[in-house]
């Protein structure tokens, strides 16, 4: 293709021909609002370090999730708060446990959204881990029941998908197999399949309020220097029974979402992490960037990588924009 035939600029002379060559696009139908419960009533506490984020109590957060919903976003995920924390996490998989108690309260209201529930121990162990600690380690194969407890506590609470984030080996045939021998053989699994040990999980730790209190994750998280462990990860979650593979965080992770996507064709999630949000937040809040115009080329960049479904922190106002 040689200039003078050939002129690209040709096909970018106004915004109607450019949106019909466009080869990405971004649909509200893609997103996922993750939220924050916590205990209490009529509760909506700031985030400091992620503008526009709140911790909910149950009844205001079914109030937020009407909102999502109505501004078109299709699924929400959950990450709750405890009352209080122990050794193993006891809240996670609690009857009346916070998670299954907001989840409840999203199902007695009038909405069809997807909800889905993020399936650790972090927020709910007093050690801040993911797992049960032995010693100073996270022992995997004793953590695994916790996890599928949990994660079926969730779906009899009335969850539409469960979401495993805590990294250890099995975890997802260990759910699949609780769920499907409790009849809930129909609900899907996204596997946070290649999650990396980030420094972008930062502000999501304040939210949470799920910091390790010793050590740090990466002898459950992946190293940051490697895809081809991430397409094993994702091979053996697909083995066991996941239904979509995610990887996260997104925005330095652009190259294995592409790659997930590529050798695997499963559905892709990105998540668009709290370090992520919090970035373009402070550039936009100083003047910096604007801030529609880099989230949305942002979140086409994580479509272009392959990215089928995106969880972001933006999304009811993506949303929103997108009207
Ligand atoms: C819990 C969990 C984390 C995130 C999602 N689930 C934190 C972590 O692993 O430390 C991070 C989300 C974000 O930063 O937005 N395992
Ligand atoms: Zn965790």
């Amino acid at each position: 293709m040689h200039y003078p035939e050939y002129r690209p600029r040709r096909l970018r002379a106004n915004a109607k021909l450019r949106a019909m060559v466009a080869e990405t696009t971004l649909a509200r139908d893609h997103l996922i609002q993750p939220l924050f419960v916590r205990p209490g009533s009529g509760e909506r506490r700031p985030v400091d370090s992620m503008p526009g984020i709140f911790q909910f109590s149950v009844d205001t957060l079914v109030d937020e999730v009407k909102e999502v919903a109505d501004a078109g976003v299709p699924g929400i995920i959950l990450f709750g708060i405890p009352s209080k924390k122990d050794a193993v996490g006891s809240e996670a998989y609690a009857q009346d446990g916070i998670v299954q108690q907001a989840v409840r309260a999203i199902k007695a209201a009038d909405t069809d959204i997807l909800v889905v529930t993020d399936v650790c121990l972090c927020e709910f162990t007093d050690h801040g881990h993911c797992g049960v600690v032995k010693g100073q380690a996270v022992d995997n194969d004793e953590t695994l029941p916790l996890l599928a407890k949990e994660a079926l506590s969730h779906v009899e609470a009335g969850a539409d998908m469960v979401a495993p984030s805590d990294m250890m080996d099995g975890r997802v045939g260990a759910i699949r197999d609780v769920l499907d021998l409790e009849g809930h053989e129909s609900v899907p699994i996204l596997s946070y399949a290649a999650k990396y040990a980030s420094a972008y999980y930062g502000p999501f730790r304040d939210a949470a309020e799920s910091p390790p209190q010793f050590g740090d994750r990466k002898s459950y998280q992946m190293h940051h220097t490697n895809v081809e462990e991430a397409l094993r990860e994702v091979e053996m979650d697909i083995a066991e029974g996941a239904d979509i593979v995610m990887v996260k965080p997104a925005l330095a992770y652009m190259d294995v979402i592409s790659r997930v996507k590529d050798e695997f064709g499963y559905p892709v999630a990105a998540y668009n992490v709290s370090g992520e949000y919090a970035m373009i937040k402070a550039a936009a809040e100083r003047g910096w960037l604007e801030e529609r115009e880099t989230v949305l080329e942002t979140m086409v960049g994580f479509r272009r990588a392959g990215a089928d479904i995106i969880l972001t922190y933006w999304a009811k106002q993506i949303a929103r924009w997108l009207d």
